[in-house]
């Protein structure tokens, strides 16, 4: 269905690097040239600057843009409370924080008409939204699009849908996400998803703390891992819609909702720092090694949260994509480990090399801080008799939001029907092997 929205979503330009301004206008002549705030903007249009950043904020780091629009974003009434629904906002307070290692299947199919919005379901987090740090792992299923405009001041969302194409109409313009591709919104800005299919799933890191930046590459070198010009920005395209619109406003863990008499999606013309973007994550360049061992999972980072701690991410958005394994009398699967890091997988699609079965697409799991975790017994077995001979592993798309504080379950979360009880087993049998003459 819809084809021509997947059309309309394919006109997109280059972001040609973090940090560095993108412009874009509907019209020809939209776009103030000289001035960011003219005495009279072009085309009777308002002039209005978004702030993702503190106005002082280092340039590496500051975020905002212009935006020429029909109305003000001032021009609304009030917001009243409405019902949050399955949406849940840190600091989470439902759960102790759980040790164990947890494996949830897919979320159960939605009521009918169900959108994006009413869709979301959260599974944890961590952090304050309110002082602007950790982040939340939510899920969505949807199958209705949504006639609203949402909106979400506590962070930034960082879209993975696993089924289902969705059109993001943001002020910025659209985008277009299908499985394999993650969908950025930044703090603040409004936009619509209306589905490209019948029914949609997905996975959200709703980021409470520093944008989402391309993470540094060291001795890498200029090229490798994701690089800035995949990562694609709308082209200017608004509504010009005069009637009730229904604007709903997540602000420090509510929502909020308020009618307009117009639609907000009136931008024209804008430019700025502060974009949405999508990126397809079948162009991460994967690195790794051509000796022996392997690098730390860090080697697959798309985009990191940093904090004032430098290395220490608030959260990272890692990616295993398809790639060739040559290790050397090497264990190459994910070896065992604990980390001071919690670590949220989840599968878009096909099978994840740590886990012979369990780890499906659209279900996912949860390692929090120091839990002991690796392949399961199965997947030892067989990794450690293999030939090691060349091997591509591209048979799956696994990503995993790890973030440097403990995630803390909603109550929907450790109550749900479609966790696993019995995750756990899947390091049973793992056999003692030492001896004096092995
Ligand atoms: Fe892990």
């Amino acid at each position: 269905m819809n084809g021509d929205a997947r059309k309309t979503a394919e006109a997109l330009t280059y972001l040609s690097g973090f940090g560095n301004e993108h412009s874009s206008e509907a019209v020809p002549g939209a776009l103030p040239i000289g001035r960011n705030s003219p005495q009279r903007a072009p085309l009777g249009l308002y002039a209005e600057q978004l702030s993702g950043s503190a106005f002082t904020e280092p340039r590496a780091q500051n975020r905002r843009s212009w935006l020429y629009r029909i109305r003000p974003s001032a021009a609304h009434p009030a917001f009243a409370r409405t019902d949050n629904g399955t949406l849940r906002t840190a600091p989470f307070t439902e759960t102790a924080p759980d040790p164990n290692r947890l494996r949830w299947n897919p979320l159960p199919e939605p009521e009918p008409g169900t959108d994006f919005v009413r869709g979301l379901w959260t599974l944890g987090g961590n952090g304050d939204a309110t002082q602007r740090t950790g982040m939340a792992v939510h899920l969505y299923h949807a199958n209705s699009s949504m006639e609203r405009v949402f909106s979400d001041a506590d962070g930034e969302l960082l879209i993975v849908p696993e089924h289902g194409g969705l059109l993001l109409r943001t002020e910025f313009g659209l985008l277009h996400a299908e499985p394999g591709h993650v969908a950025l919104i930044p703090r603040g800005v409004r936009f619509r998803v209306e589905l490209l299919d019948d029914a949609v799933r997905g996975y959200v890191c709703e980021n409470y703390g520093a944008p989402f930046q391309l993470p540094e590459l060291g001795p890498i070198g200029a090229n490798g891992l994701a690089a800035a010009r995949d990562f694609q920005a709308p082209v200017a395209a608004y509504e010009d819609v005069e009637g009730p619109v229904e604007v709903v406003n997540k602000f420090c863990g509510n929502l909020w909702t308020a009618t307009y008499d117009h639609s907000p999606l009136d931008v024209v013309a804008w430019h700025g720092s502060h974009v949405p973007y999508v990126y397809d994550l079948r162009r991460f360049n994967v690195l790794g090694t051509i000796s022996y061992d392997h690098p730390d999972p860090s080697i697959f980072t798309v985009l990191t949260s940093p904090t004032d701690t430098p290395g220490l991410a608030g959260v990272d958005f890692v990616v295993f994509a398809p790639r060739w394994l040559v290790g050397e009398d090497t264990f190459r699967p994910p070896y065992f480990h604990r980390n001071v890091m919690s670590e949220y997988m989840g599968l878009i699609e096909g099978a994840y090399d740590a886990k012979a079965e369990g780890f499906v697409p659209g279900g996912g799991s949860l390692h929090n801080m120091m839990s002991a975790h690796g392949p399961d017994r199965e997947t030892f077995d067989r990794a450690s008799a293999a030939e090691l001979r060349p091997q591509k592993v591209d048979d799956g798309l696994a990503f995993m939001f790890e973030t440097r504080w403990p995630v803390t379950l909603t109550a929907q979360a450790a109550r749900a029907e479609h966790l696993q009880r019995a995750y756990d087993d899947v390091w049973r049998g793992l056999e003692r092997h030492f001896g004096p003459l092995h």
